[in-house]
């Protein structure tokens, strides 16, 4: 009977030993886990920060006042808005884009709201634009001026 009890007991403890080592192991497994996790959500949070930090750069970029006042006519009597985002395609290009080309094709915004120089943008949707000129071409210059330099300001 003693024999039997020190044989349980020795096996109970080397079972014990044994499964609370694979617990360690196992433990230790999931440390790195959680470790390499907690990295991975720090990273991620950083990234987030960043852009954040970008986007509210860009949101409180300040307009001068005659971006302004071009800005003031594009949403009023211009009616622009009705075709045209800021950031992304609409009925016509967005003015990110507009600005992109004509800086990159050392473009005219003003002529081409004077309707004196041809459409580089998106040509073959033109005809849609076109009877926005016969508004455009009434303006003063310094009006055509401030929506160039809003449009401008965005690339
Ligand atoms: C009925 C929709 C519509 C309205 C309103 C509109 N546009 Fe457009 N616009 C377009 C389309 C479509 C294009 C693409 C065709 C093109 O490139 O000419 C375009 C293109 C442009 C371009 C690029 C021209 C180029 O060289 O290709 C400018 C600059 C522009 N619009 C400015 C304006 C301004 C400023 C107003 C407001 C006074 C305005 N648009 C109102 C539809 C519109």
């Amino acid at each position: 009977m003693k024999k039997l009890i020190l044989a349980l007991v020795l096996i109970s403890g080397v079972a014990f030993s044994f499964t609370s080592c694979k617990g360690d192991k196992k433990a230790d497994k999931a440390t790195e886990a959680v470790k390499e996790t907690a990295k991975e959500v720090k990273e991620t949070v950083k990234e987030v920060a960043n852009e954040a930090k970008e986007v509210a750069e860009t949101a409180t970029k300040e307009l001068t006042d005659q971006e302004k006042a071009g800005l003031a006519i594009i949403k009023g009597k211009g009616g622009c808005v009705a075709c045209h985002k800021d950031d992304a395609k609409f009925v016509g290009p967005s003015y990110k884009e507009v600005a992109k080309v004509y800086k990159e094709k050392n473009g005219n915004l003003v002529k081409f709201l004077k309707g004196g120089a041809e459409a580089i943008v998106d040509p073959a949707q033109f005809a849609v634009m076109q009877p926005n000129l016969e508004i455009t071409k009434k303006m003063t210059g310094d009006e055509l001026a401030s929506i160039a330099a809003y449009i401008r300001s965005l690339n």
